[in-house]
């Protein structure tokens, strides 16, 4: 398949050298060309680089791996993105007490509302990049780790699964659009927890265990 990235920081490069890894074709593009030919370079498998616009015209799915506060500069520059699967692994932190807080409620909502011919997909949003690049362990506690993809196309939401086996990991629908924004919540809350050193898993029991009752699954 064919991946325009836009962006060239930490998760640019987990992702993209993941989907590179995995066989598809990558073209990068970022506002500084050095740095996109940079993280081209290093993923290697024949990955490319070129303008914001080259990246998003290039890709069947574009990821936009780049700053919230950046995000409308950069659709700016992409372009109109119709048609175009767009996963959107955004987070909206603003530091809070220790943790983190939400700078706006809704990011994945705002791109879809600014390009309504592009299929919004959120997803990848939850971990650090560290744990999204290849070569990592995927598997915890004998479980393999989740993504929960949230999208109103469901030829979108499949293909992002797609794309989220082929980097290792257990895709799972979470619901459409709407719901994005609960990952991004989700995402502000736990990893103020992971960064103060509480683990995040012990607050959730496997789903046999979740309901006083069986009938509650
Ligand atoms: N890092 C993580 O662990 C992680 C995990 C989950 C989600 N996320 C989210 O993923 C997104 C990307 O994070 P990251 O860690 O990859 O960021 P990063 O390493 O800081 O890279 C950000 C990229 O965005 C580009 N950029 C910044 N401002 C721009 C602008 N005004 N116009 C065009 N390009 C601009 C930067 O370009 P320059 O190189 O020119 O500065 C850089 O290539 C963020 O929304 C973040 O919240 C990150």
């Amino acid at each position: 398949m064919r991946i325009g990235i836009v962006g060239a920081g930490a998760m640019a490069w987990a992702l993209g050298g993941g989907w590179a890894a995995a066989g598809h074709e990558i073209r990068v593009g970022t506002r500084s060309p050095e740095r996109a030919a940079e993280l081209a370079a290093r993923i290697g498998h024949g990955a490319r680089a070129g303008s914001i616009r080259a990246a998003a015209e290039f890709g069947e799915a574009v990821l936009l791996a780049v700053p919230v506060a950046a995000l409308d500069a950069v659709l700016a520059e992409t372009g109109a993105l119709a048609g175009r699967t767009v996963i959107d692994c955004t987070n909206a932190f603003q530091p809070d007490e220790g943790g983190f807080v939400l700078s706006e409620p809704a990011v994945a909502e705002r791109i879809s509302a600014a390009r309504p011919g592009a299929k919004v997909v959120k997803a990848f949003n939850l971990c650090a990049a560290e744990v999204w690049a290849s070569g990592q362990p995927r598997e915890f506690d004998g479980r393999p780790l989740s993504v929960p993809l949230c999208g109103d196309d469901g030829d979108a939401v499949d293909l992002v699964a797609r794309l989220a086996a082929d980097l290792g990991v257990r895709p799972f629908r979470a619901g459409g659009l709407r719901r994005a924004r609960y990952l991004e919540a989700t995402a502000a809350f736990i990893v103020g927890l992971w960064f103060a050193g509480d683990d995040a898993r012990a607050m959730f029991p496997p789903v046999t265990a979740a309901f006083a009752h069986p009938d509650g699954i």
